[in-house]
């Protein structure tokens, strides 16, 4: 498979079997975040896997959805801005290091057949409560990984000339 029909391979997915994903397959995807690059190398992250049911259920009040917590592997990616890089002008690249972690992983779950579906708009206070995350740390998304249970979807997405410029940004 070419590098671009993974990407399309790759959707988000709210349908998973029960059965559990090989530990080799959440070896690789564990692998293919730690590999993600960031800038400067600071690599200001930290994993939670979360697989007993009970700690699944409990992130369930986090992101009240079925399909969510009963899915056999919940992905927490977890920034600590303080140790990202900061730009000249003040920007922390704390949030964008924590989405490369988190694609790579996605990208490597569907070369494997696995699914996964970027979930952000979870209470970030219960998570940080059920999986004991200190304040100075930040939840930033989260993902089931699973045996999806839904076909691939095609994307929906906008045209290559409206979201790409050459030379120069044109409004
Ligand atoms: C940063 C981010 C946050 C997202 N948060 C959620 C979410 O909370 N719940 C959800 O069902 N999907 C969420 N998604 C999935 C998007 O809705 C989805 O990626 C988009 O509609 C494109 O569809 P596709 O992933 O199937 O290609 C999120 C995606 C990203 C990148």
């Amino acid at each position: 498979m070419n590098f671009l029909d993974l990407v399309k391979r790759r959707f988000s997915v709210r349908v998973y079997e029960g059965t559990p994903v090989p530990e080799e397959k959440l070896e690789m995807v564990l692998e293919a975040g730690r590999l993600a690059p960031s800038a400067a190398n600071r690599q200001a992250w930290r994993l939670v896997v979360v697989r007993d049911e009970r700690q699944r259920r409990a992130l369930g009040e986090a992101y009240p959805r079925d399909w969510f917590w009963s899915a056999p592997v919940i992905l927490v990616v977890c920034m600590d801005a303080a140790k990202a890089w900061v730009r000249a002008d003040g920007k922390n690249y704390s949030d964008v290091d924590g989405a490369i972690f988190m694609d790579h992983m996605t990208l490597c779950a569907a070369s494997l057949g696995l699914g996964t579906c970027w979930i952000g708009a979870f209470d970030p206070d219960k998570v940080r409560h059920v999986l004991s995350i200190p304040g100075h740390v930040e939840p930033i998304a989260m993902t089931p990984l699973g045996v999806p249970a839904e076909p691939v979807r095609a994307k929906s997405r906008k045209p290559l000339a409206e979201v790409v410029n050459f030379d120069r940004y044109r409004p």
